[in-house]
């Protein structure tokens, strides 16, 4: 991607610290954290339970303020939520009691923004997401991949320019989540968003992401930076898995991850 580097970032956290306090004791989940995004990158974030992956994921969703540092969304400082941004939780939190397009339709009503063009858009949403025929079902008739399909449409019904994804597929079968990996990137490219996806899954960070981040805890640290070679990057993510180099890049991430277990076991 060629961007010039004095136009502003899409995100960009600048020495970001976040303590969380508690009546007993104050716990520093991240430490010093600088990250730019790009506009239209996707971003992946990996490391051990606890470094603080969801920690700054709701920093840049403006449900939490740093405690020192700052977290800027095109040079404006995040001081709450905001519409630009859309957060999609593990747990996809569809209303059973409302059909799947009642669902869909939740993020604009929430919003004000519900009209007759938004409402089209949303149900084009659903079409691409191929669930146009379940519009009048309810969640309860669907299975877990196609709920998560039904989330990821009313998240992108409100037109966010930010998405953040925390561990979307992990209640999902391999082959679901392969299919749903495929889908979500196409669909991010084609409505040119900026993404941020947390997992735990190497091999899925690798395929969806341009480029990778592996933090390290105790506290929460970014340990490195990988840039996904463009042979990898360029096919969705089931032909990335395929591509020469994929195998070696895995290895050295997975071993990257591995010294960071071993060297924070014990705490
Ligand atoms: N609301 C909170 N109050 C107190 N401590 C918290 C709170 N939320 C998170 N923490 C602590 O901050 C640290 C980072 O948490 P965070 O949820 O960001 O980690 P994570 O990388 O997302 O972990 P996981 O991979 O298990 O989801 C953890 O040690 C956690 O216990
Ligand atoms: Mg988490």
């Amino acid at each position: 991607m060629t961007q010039l580097s004095s136009s502003p970032a899409k995100i960009e956290l600048c020495s970001v610290t976040h303590l969380y306090v508690t009546s007993t004791r104050a716990f520093m989940a991240i430490k010093g954290i600088d990250l730019r995004v790009e506009e239209g990158e996707f971003i992946c974030l990996v490391g051990p339970s606890g470094c603080g992956k969801t920690t700054i994921l709701s920093l840049i969703a403006g449900l939490e303020r740093p405690t020192a540092g700052k977290v800027l969304i095109e040079n404006q400082e995040v001081v709450g939520t905001s519409p630009r941004v859309g957060y999609m939780l593990q747990q996809d939190y569809l209303f059973n009691w409302r059909s799947i397009e009642e669902n869909i339709f939740l993020g604009l009503d929430i919003q004000g923004i519900r009209n007759q063009e938004t409402e089209e858009y949303a149900l084009h949403l659903l079409e691409e997401m191929e669930l146009a025929d379940f519009r009048k079902s309810y969640p309860h008739q669907l299975s877990g991949g196609m709920r998560q399909r039904v989330a990821l449409v009313r998240t992108l019904s409100c037109q966010p320019e930010i998405l953040l994804l925390d561990e979307p597929f992990s209640a999902l079968d391999y082959q679901t989540k392969l299919k749903l990996e495929d889908l979500i990137v196409a669909t991010l490219r084609r409505h040119k968003k900026t993404a941020i996806l947390v997992t735990h899954d190497l091999s899925e960070a690798i395929a969806m992401g341009d480029r990778l981040f592996i933090l390290a805890r105790n506290p929460g640290r970014i340990n490195r930076e990988i840039i996904i070679p463009e042979r990898i990057r360029e096919p969705l993510p089931f032909h990335a898995r395929n591509q020469e180099g994929f195998t070696d890049l895995f290895n050295q991430v997975w071993k990257e991850m591995e010294g960071l277990t071993d060297a924070s076991r014990g705490d």
